[in-house]
This record gives C-alpha cells, structure tokens and sequence, in this order.
C-alpha cells in the first residue's frame, strides 16, 4: 500500500497543483490530507476546489477550525480572508471535518497531536526563526496508546520522521503551501509505503511557481506572505 500524505496547504493552490501532479506520477493507493487546507492568501477556494475533487481522507487543522468559526480565540485576518472566499459548499466541507482519523487499521492521523490539534509534535514550536528538537520521552508520550504501525501528524509544518523503539512509525510531511524557518520554499509531501520490512518513508519537495504565488499574495492584501513563499526562511512572526 503506497499513500501520499499532504498536510498545511494553507490555500496554496499552485504549490497543491505541483503536489498533485508528482503524486499522479509517482501513482498512489489514496491520499491523506492533514488539515490547515485554506487558511492563506493565494487562493482558499481554489486550494478546497482541488481538495474537494480529490476525494483523500481529511482532517481539520487549527486553521480549519478557524475559518469554520472566526469568533474563536487563534484566529486571524487570514482565516478570515479564507473564510470570505470559500462557497457554502466549501465551508460545509471543511465544517464536517473530524480532527483524526484512520486508514485501513495501520495508519493513524492527526494535525498536531493525536488530542491537540495546536500542539507540535515531532519539533517544538518556533522560537523566532528556529524550531529545536523534543525529547524521547515527549515524543514518545503523545505516542501512548495510539496502536498504528504508521502514525501521521502534521502543524509544524517541518518534515520530519522518527521510528519509535517499538518500531512505530511517526511522519510529518511539512506544508505544501506555507515554508518557515528551513530556506526551502519547495512545496513539502510525503510518501508512505508498505513494503516486504515494513513501513517507510519518502520526504518530497517540489519546486513551483513562487513567485506567482507571492504576487497573488500581495494582490489579495498579503504582501507580507512573499518572504516565506519566495524564500521559506520567513518565521509565521512575520506573517501577520
Ligand atoms: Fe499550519
């Protein structure tokens, strides 16, 4: 079984475009989406428009929460933005959405972590410009009774994966549309397969068009968003 995971495409419809068409090629089982899925400035609609066709596995973010409700605590003019531009159909379709879910009984998947969809798992939340590493123990604690060989979160928005002292599987895929901190402003996915030892793991980065991105950013109120599409060194203090 070969899934293609995305997660925090942050309404970045070209950067999805460019996902999209390396999983095609590369040929997958199905597609698992993690949440944050309009929440940006370059096209919301867009962005839900191709996610909605896709018909992958989904679960809410934060964000998705967010735009859902622009009245609660966390959210911002972005998701406001995001709101304002989605149809009725879109906004059902993102308000339905549950905060996990599984796949085939060997894949779990969360935003954050299995009970907080705020929470970073695999790195710890950013500090400026920088993210720093958790301990075993923290990893592991999230990990607790969460009985899936391959474990998927995303919300950090760094890919990264780690192999539990059990054998367990944790991947993050990082964003496909929102770059921070790492100076790689390629659209992040990942791959996850079952093979002959067991599970594994490609990280992705595909290149597109940023700066038509950035433009479409500025051009709908965010020009602030143009350092971390054009360059992914921006921290999310910047982009306001
Ligand atoms: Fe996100």
């Amino acid at each position: 079984m070969r899934i293609a995971v995305l997660s925090d495409v942050h309404g970045n419809a070209p950067a999805l475009d460019a996902v999209l068409e390396d999983v095609a090629r590369q040929g997958v089982d199905a597609i698992v989406c993690l949440g944050d899925h309009v929440s940006g400035p370059v096209d919301p609609a867009g962005a839900a428009a191709r996610l909605i066709g896709l018909g992958a596995y989904s679960i809410s973010g934060n964000h998705d929460r967010w735009v859902v409700d622009t009245a609660l605590r966390g959210a911002g003019a972005v998701d406001r933005f995001a709101r304002e531009q989605l149809n009725t159909k879109q906004l059902a379709w993102l308000a339905d959405m549950k905060p996990v879910l599984r796949v085939s009984g060997e894949v779990f998947a969360c935003h954050g972590t299995p009970t907080d969809d705020e929470k970073p798992w695999l790195d710890n939340f950013f500090e400026g410009r920088m993210t720093t590493l958790p301990s075993e123990a923290d990893v592991g604690r999230e990990a607790v009774g969460i009985d899936f060989p391959v474990i998927l979160c995303g919300h950090t928005h760094v890919p990264r994966s780690l192999r539990l002292s059990d054998g367990r599987l944790i991947v993050n895929p990082g964003s496909v549309g929102m770059q921070l901190v790492r100076g790689s402003p390629d659209a992040h996915y990942a791959i996850v397969e079952k093979r002959g030892r067991g599970w594994q793991v490609a990280l992705n980065a595909v290149p597109y068009d940023t700066e038509a991105a950035a433009l479409m950013a500025a051009k709908n109120g965010f020009p602030q968003w143009g350092e971390s599409i054009r360059f992914g060194w921006a921290g999310p203090e910047s982009l306001g």
